[in-house]
């Protein structure tokens, strides 16, 4: 078996990797195809499991659909959590597909077009307004449609969110108001004819750093806190963000999930219950509860060596998996997990480089990878694909068929 926990968790009886317990050779069959996302259910409910016995009872889960839309994947992930957040108008139809209500969908993002907020306040999502001028159309459009928008205001904290892999708060930014100017917006908005929720904020996306989330944590509260003096509505709604990171590379060390859970109850229970009774304390999660339960499967086309290094070229790549190209939100390229499905995870290894179809040398999946010897037909499994893969990806590059997805 793996050492490496991101293949473990695939790890068959038979010492070859499986999804769901279906061996991998044999979910191929089924599929039909390679290559293809597999996504195991099973583990996406174990995620949600350990975060519901972590964090603090009074914390509501929110999963952001963006990480992955699959309609059977939110259909899935929307029985277990406490809502859905989206990101455009198609991912909130795909949210009110489940039996979520529209009261438990957010829709947060820069850029909503009129459309998308007529569409957002017919269906009563609550709109996460992301700048002033957001906001007059908001109240523009629920004028001319008669309903009350339920609206939220995203802050972009004065503060920095040091280590996420991406960070959205903190200096100038596209997302969220500056949290100076959410006074002047909210004078102006106390007379509009609005649901009022509360506030939002999201500084940064893949943090594996506990201290320095709880650090977020504690500081998104204060700033709440000290808003709500000047708010003229009660807070019914605190979405702290999320940002929790899963490990990819060999140097990651998972998260301190306990840490997290011991602060928030800390805030719940100190500044939190006390000062916001009526709020709603929300963590919004996308990778972390589906990025570590799916693979992307591709079979060996061809195998090659070039003056001494051998080459496995997949009938998959970058376009449909960009992140383990390297080429989403990394700096220096580092190689994802990779497997050879079709042999036992403990067969001898050699040393290769596995490559995929594209004709650019950015498509590199695994860079002087050891693996068991993989021939023409065998199956090459990337780990680590369950957020961020499929729509993260330059599906129309270079004109190859879109994969299949499933879940198991
Ligand atoms: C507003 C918002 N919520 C949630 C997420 C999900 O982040 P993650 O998948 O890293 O949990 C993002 C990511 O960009 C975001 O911008």
């Amino acid at each position: 078996m793996s050492e490496r926990p991101s293949i473990a968790a695939f790890a068959g009886p038979d010492g070859r990797l499986a999804v769901g317990g279906i061996p991998v050779g044999r979910l191929t069959e089924r599929v039909g195809s390679t290559p293809y996302f597999a996504y195991d259910r099973r583990l996406i409910t174990e995620r949600i499991g350990l975060l519901r016995s972590t964090l603090p009872a009074g914390i509501h889960l929110s999963y952001a659909v963006k990480a992955n839309p699959m309609p059977a994947v939110i259909h899935h992930v929307a029985g277990l959590v406490d809502s859905l957040d989206v990101a455009s108008a198609l991912e909130m139809r795909a949210a009110l597909d489940t039996p979520t209500p529209g009261d438990r969908v957010s829709f947060a993002g820069p850029g909503k077009t009129d459309a998308e907020l007529t569409q957002a306040v017919a269906a009563g999502v609550t709109i996460e307004m992301e700048s002033p001028t957001e906001a007059d159309r908001v109240v523009r459009v629920g004028n001319q449609l008669g309903i009350r928008p339920r609206v939220a205001i995203r802050i972009n904290p004065d503060f920095q969110v040091k280590g996420s892999g991406m960070r959205m708060g903190g200096g100038p930014q596209q997302f969220g108001v500056d949290v100076e100017q959410v006074p002047g917006m909210l004078t102006d908005l106390a007379a509009a004819d609005l649901e009022f929720q509360g506030f939002h904020v999201f500084p940064g996306s893949q943090n594996l750093n506990a201290e320095i989330l709880c650090d977020a944590q504690r500081k998104t509260v204060a700033l709440v806190l000290e808003l709500a003096d000047k708010t003229p509505w009660p807070i019914r709604y605190l979405n702290l963000g999320g940002g929790f990171g899963i490990p990819y590379f060999d140097k990651d060390r998972p998260l301190d999930l306990p840490a997290i859970g011991d602060n928030l109850a800390a805030l719940l229970d100190e500044s939190i219950r006390p000062n916001l009774p009526d709020a709603r304390v929300v963590v919004e999660l996308g990778r972390y509860i589906v990025g570590e339960s799916g693979v992307y499967v591709t079979r060996v086309v061809d195998r090659k060596v070039s003056r001494g290094k051998t080459y496995l070229v997949v009938d998959g790549g970058m376009h449909h998996q960009l992140a383990a190209s390297g080429n989403f939100g990394q700096v220096i390229r580092r190689n994802y997990p990779i497997a050879v499905a079709t042999r036992s995870l403990t067969d001898a290894a050699e040393e290769v480089t596995v490559v995929g179809c594209l004709c650019t040398p950015l498509d590199l999946l695994g860079d002087n990878v050891a693996l068991p010897r993989a021939d023409v037909g065998d199956l090459i499994v990337l780990f680590q694909a369950g957020a961020y893969g499929l729509t993260a990806s330059p599906t129309a590059f270079l004109g190859h068929p879109a994969p299949a997805e499933v879940l198991v």
